[in-house]
């Protein structure tokens, strides 16, 4: 990876997560009856034709709004042991758009974000508002911080990995004896390196992001970072969700004010166990991509792309759980 390196937001060739080029649209976009209810259809990919593509990431396409604002279009892909499957999660883009926005809402007395309140469907053509409806917003253009904000309440993951191996975690010493998915004694905020498109993001130590940004923005990335985590956690905890870590990327305006960006605190950004099933020394089952992921252990399949096509049924089940999230925290 090379790091750091210089944000681009105007690529003359939009570039794209690995292993989206060559898939055709599995679905077009487009809205169905279902009992009464309108559904949309499951969107693979976006395909606006009125504003300039910049970027496809994992789930999101990119779009210049002028020269000040992005349009980010979730769509309903859904990637597992990092390879984008071909199947869409229906009405997942739609579940996290709303998501971010009831976090940001909740959370804007904590810091400022990139809402802009503009509608997405004044900004695209009017045939391409189908595309939009539900699962996009329009954003303030900001400048990213090339810092991944990552705020760790549990011991799982990479942080358990490198405890087993250092007992710390980004340089952090713990206690000796914790358990996987032990709950740690304090939260802890654990930052990576944001990588390129396809590669993985990697940890650093508080020092590394400071000679980045400076101390100062980096101490009040750290704050706003550890503050956004449990406040959020604790709220969540009222709803029978652990969310057990999170990652946050901050972008700064013009005057050089720092926001809070990208999704937040969606189970694409962060991991969210059911409470219920929590259980020290093993690594608790995800709200979200379970189904998947379980399915796809009894594949034969070397976690390359292409990866096997989902049955409908873990489709379907994938989804019910997405929205079951998103209800519990916002009914
Ligand atoms: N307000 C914003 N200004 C500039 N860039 C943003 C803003 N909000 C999100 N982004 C960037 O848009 C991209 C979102 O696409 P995503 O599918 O999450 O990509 P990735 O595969 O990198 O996670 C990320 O690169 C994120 O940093
Ligand atoms: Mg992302």
């Amino acid at each position: 990876m090379s790091f750091p390196f210089t944000p681009d937001l105007s690529f003359p060739l939009a570039p794209q997560a690995p292993g989206l080029s060559s898939r055709p649209l599995i679905q077009p976009a487009g809205c169905f009856r279902f009992k009464d209810e309108i559904v949309q259809e499951p969107l693979h990919q976006s395909s606006l034709k009125s504003l300039p593509l910049i970027a496809r990431g994992k789930v999101r396409d990119m779009y210049a709004v002028g020269d000040d604002k992005l349009l980010i279009v979730a769509s309903d892909r859904i990637s597992a042991f990092d390879v984008i499957l071909d199947d869409p999660i229906p009405g997942k883009g739609a579940v996290l758009t709303q998501m971010t926005e009831f976090w940001l809402n909740k959370l804007a007395h904590i810091i400022p974000n990139h809402s802009t309140g503009v509608d997405p469907a004044d900004v695209v053509a009017p045939n391409e508002r189908d595309q939009v409806a539900g699962r996009a917003v329009v954003v303030k253009r900001l400048k990213p911080v090339l810092v991944e904000a990552v705020a760790r309440g549990y011991l799982i993951g990479s942080g358990w990995k490198d405890y087993q191996a250092t007992g710390s975690v980004c340089g952090i010493a713990l206690p000796a004896g914790l358990k996987q998915a032990a709950k740690l004694p304090q939260v802890l905020f654990t930052p990576a390196a944001k990588a390129e498109f396809g590669a993985h993001d990697e940890n650093v130590d508080f020092d590394y992001v400071v000679k980045e940004v400076g101390r100062e923005l980096a101490e009040q990335i750290r704050d706003v970072t550890l503050r956004l985590y449990t406040e959020a956690a604790d709220y969540a905890a009222t709803r029978g969700i652990i969310i057990a870590d999170t990652k946050f990327e901050f972008g700064l305006d013009d005057q050089g004010q720092l926001h809070l960006m990208d999704e937040v605190l969606t189970p694409d950004s962060s991991r969210f166990w059911p409470a219920d099933s929590y259980a020290e020394g093993i690594s608790p089952p995800s709200y979200d991509k379970q189904f998947v992921r379980d399915w796809l252990e009894t594949q034969v399949w070397d976690k390359t792309p292409p990866a096997p096509r989902l049955p409908e049924e873990v489709a379907s089940r994938t989804a019910a759980k997405y929205r079951e999230a998103l209800d519990r925290l916002t009914a």
